[in-house]
């Protein structure tokens, strides 16, 4: 069994930092603090870094067959890029495949990742409808260690859901100790906004987000809250944009219902004004719900350090420029969703800790532990003796420039090329393995494993698995 120290760095928790070393066997951490010789043992000199548990990323779409297309990373480029980013486990998005059950669904993304990932994986499932087969099948997947489930509240048509599913979902979730997830859009809002600017040859990329303003978001969050608490299920809304959404959310908590949203990177760094560029650049842009006015951001970010949005994600949903460029004439046609995967630490960095919104354990926090303790990660998101060895060595002082030269992305442009972070991730290791040291990736495809998840009422940790 192999045996690594990492020596000399400042170890950040959830809880606090400190000096220490972190001794790795196999995979997982044996002990953390003032680790002496240890014979046999590869050395890993921390120096002047932070080592970080690594990052979860609870909101991603690897090979997502959507609006026609597919998105542009698979498992292999959207786990390299995910391991330059120091993260070191992904929860992604398997889709309902049949009408009538969910074991097909999870077949075919367990197909798409096995043997081709670089970092550890688990699912949701997102289901379209709540058949007699779809609420019989929530039980086999939590069985199987997909312990969460998505409704869209937008994309009529091809993936939304009505209320009364969204209903009955989360009755049967609730009863399984599962999780419900929600994109909040009104759906039907959207298509009569969006037909009316097509109509009006309102074609833009920018007409994007003018056709899905905030109060279409902040309406399908108060909806979903509402029959969260009249069912007494769990609800985490995803991707929340903008101030009037998180609201919605905070107004719930403050009934006691247990509902709780994360937003993502971009919306935090990101705004409309983006979707104004011309031609494609403006295209890159799209994605649902849309990148919101810029006087939202200040607000996010204190809902993000309140924790009334308990974590931070990146929705990673990439097109290449050729892809985009289907909308080109047309906003509606513009594939929806951003390559943001590898970003998200880099950008936390300098725009959440160095500005001083957050410190870096509240970093670590909102992107890693409360991320694993939520989704029934057990043994991810914590430095700690027992735990995983999925660690970041991320250096504060070494800069790294965005752009396509650096990213792993697999697409032709990055969204913030020709800025440069001011701090960078030197190494990730996913259970005790490096799978990325100094810009390079050291492993095969097919290291990441699949992780299955545990339900809230068995859950170790604590016996309701409230957050
Ligand atoms: O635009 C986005 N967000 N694309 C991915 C699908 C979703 O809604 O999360
Ligand atoms: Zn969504
Ligand atoms: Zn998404």
């Amino acid at each position: 069994m192999s045996t690594t120290v990492i020596r000399g760095g400042t170890v950040v928790s959830a809880d606090g930092e400190a000096a220490g070393d972190v001794l790795v066997r196999g995979e997982r951490i044996v002990a953390v603090g003032d680790v002496g010789a240890v014979d046999g043992a590869t050395e890993i000199d921390a120096t002047g870094c932070l080592v970080l548990p690594g990052l979860v990323d609870n909101h991603t779409h690897l090979s997502f067959p959507f609006q026609g297309t597919m998105s542009a990373d698979d498992y292999d480029t959207g786990t390299r890029a995910a391991a330059a980013g120091g993260v070191t486990c992904v929860v992604d998005f398997a889709i309902q495949q049949d009408p009538d059950g969910l074991a097909s669904g999870l077949e075919v993304w367990k197909g798409r990742a096995a043997g081709t990932a670089h970092v550890d994986y688990g699912f949701h499932m997102a289901v379209t409808n709540a058949s007699d087969g779809v609420l019989r099948d929530m039980g086999a997947m939590v069985e199987a260690g997909v312990t969460s489930f998505k409704l869209f509240l937008a994309y009529k048509g091809e993936l939304m859901a009505r209320d009364d599913d969204l209903a009955a979902v989360m009755e049967r979730a609730r009863d399984l100790g599962a999780l419900t997830m929600v994109h909040a859009e009104n759906g039907d809002l959207v298509e009569l906004y969006v037909g009316r600017a097509r109509a009006a040859g309102q074609t833009a990329a920018v007409h994007h987000a003018l056709t899905r303003p905030e109060f279409v978001e902040a309406e399908a969050t108060s909806r979903a809250a509402r029959i969260a608490e009249h069912t007494g299920a769990p609800l985490f809304v995803v991707h929340v944009t903008c101030e009037a959404a998180a609201r919605e959310i905070e107004a719930a908590q403050a009934r006691g219902a247990d509902v709780v949203g994360e937003t993502c990177i971009q919306y935090l760094t990101t705004s409309i004004d983006d979707l104004r560029k011309p031609g494609i650049e403006g295209c890159r842009y799209v994605c649902s719900p849309p990148l919101r006015d810029r006087r939202n951001q200040e607000p996010l970010w204190t809902m993000v350090r309140r924790g009334v949005l308990e974590s931070v994600s990146t929705d990673h949903c990439s097109f290449t420029d050729a892809q985009k460029a289907r909308g080109l004439d047309d906003f509606a046609l513009v594939p929806n969703g951003l390559p943001m995967i590898q970003h998200r630490l880099a950008k936390m960095w300098d725009e959440g800790v160095r500005t001083g919104r957050l410190t870096p354990s509240e970093l670590v926090d909102r992107c890693s532990t409360t991320i694993a303790r939520r989704f029934g990660l057990e043994s991810k998101g914590a430095i700690a003796p027992g735990k995983d060895a999925d660690l970041v060595i991320f250096d504060p002082a070494a800069p790294r420039d965005y752009g396509v030269a650096t990213s792993f992305m697999n697409v032709d442009y990055d969204l913030f090329e020709g800025e440069t972070a001011t701090g960078s991730v030197r190494t990730t290791l996913c259970r005790g393995t490096v799978v990325y040291d100094d810009g390079e990736i050291r492993t095969q495809p097919g290291h990441g494993r699949y992780v299955a998840r545990t339900p809230r009422r068995v859950r170790s940790t604590g016996a309701t698995g409230g957050a």
